[in-house]
C-alpha cells in the first residue's frame, strides 16, 4: 500500500487535525501529514469527542492522495489500524481501535474529503495515548497507555513515522480478502461487546468476509457492515 509522499505540516496547538487536514484537501495542497502536539476539539468516531493530554498523545491524520474515489474507502482506515498496531505493538478490535487486551489505547477515524477535481480523498486520523502515567477513574477501566503498558516514553513525530513505514509494508486494501490474514494475527474483537445503532447491545463473534461485524444479540445472528461504522465523509 502507499503511504503519502507530500509534505507534513506539525503544528504546536489546533482544534483538530482531521479540520486541517480536510482544508489542505479542499484547496488542492499536497499535503500528506498533519501533526499537532495537541488537539482542544479532536474528533471522534459517530461524532464523539476525542480527549487527548497535552503532550502525551500521537495525533495525526495522514491525507491519501494516491487513494481519491477508492471503492471500499473503510479498508484504508482498517489498514492503518494494522499499521499502527504493527508499530507500537498492540492488537486490533473491530472496526479500527487499537487495544491492549481490553483497553483502548489509540482510535482511527477515517472521513472522505472533496478534492477541487471533485474526488473523495480519505483522510484518516490517528489518535494513540503514548505518554499518560494515569488515567481519570471514569476512564481507567476502558483507557490505557503505551508507557503504562510497555517500557519508556516514546516521541510523536517518530511514531507517526513508525507507522507510516508500517503502512508500506501492507498489500494494497482493494478487498477484505487482502487485509483478513494480518486483521486475523491482531484480532481481539470476538466476545467484545458492542451497542449497535438501533440501541441493541450484542456480543461480537467475528469480523466476516466482507469485513463486516458478525455478532449476536440475545442468540440471533446480526451483522453491522464496516462501511457503517465509517462516519463523517461528505458526498
Ligand atoms: C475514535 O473515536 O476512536 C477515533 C479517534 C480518532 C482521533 C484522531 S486524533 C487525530 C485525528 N484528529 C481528530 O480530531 N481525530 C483524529
Amino acid at each position: 500500500m502507499k503511504a503519502p509522499s507530500g509534505p507534513w505540516l506539525e503544528l504546536d496547538e489546533v482544534e483538530s487535525t482531521q479540520t486541517i487536514a480536510a482544508e489542505h484537501v479542499r484547496s488542492g495542497q499536497p499535503t500528506s501529514i498533519v501533526l499537532a502536539l495537541h488537539q482542544k476539539a479532536g474528533k471522534g468516531r459517530l461524532g464523539r469527542v476525542w480527549h487527548s493530554d497535552k503532550a502525551d498523545s500521537l495525533t495525526f491524520s495522514i491525507i491519501f492522495n494516491d487513494y481519491p474515489d477508492h471503492e471500499k474507502p473503510y479498508l484504508i482506515g482498517m489498514a492503518c489500524a494494522l499499521a499502527a498496531a504493527a508499530a507500537v505493538h498492540t492488537k486490533v478490535r473491530w472496526p479500527n481501535d487499537l487495544v491492549i487486551g481490553p483497553k483502548k489505547v489509540g482510535g482511527i477515524l477515517t472521513e472522505l474529503i472533496r478534492a477541487p477535481d471533485g474526488k473523495l480523498i480519505p483522510v484518516v486520523g490517528i489518535g494513540i495515548n503514548l505518554n499518560q502515567s494515569s488515567f481519570p477513574d471514569e476512564l481507567a477501566l476502558i483507557a490505557t497507555s503505551l508507557k503504562l503498558e510497555q517500557d519508556g516514553e516514546r516521541s510523536a513525530t517518530d511514531t507517526a513515522a513508525g507507522i507510516l513505514k508500517r503502512i508500506e509494508l501492507l498489500p494494497e486494501p482493494n478487498d477484505w480478502a487482502d487485509l483478513a490474514p494480518i486483521w486475523d494475527l491482531l484480532d481481539l474483537t470476538p466476545g467484545k461487546q458492542y451497542r449497535l445503532p438501533n440501541g441493541d447491545l450484542a456480543t461480537a463473534v467475528a469480523v466476516g468476509s466482507a469485513a463486516q461485524l458478525i455478532c449476536s444479540v440475545n442468540g440471533e445472528s446480526q451483522t453491522v457492515l464496516a462501511a457503517e461504522a465509517l462516519f463523517g465523509h461528505e458526498r
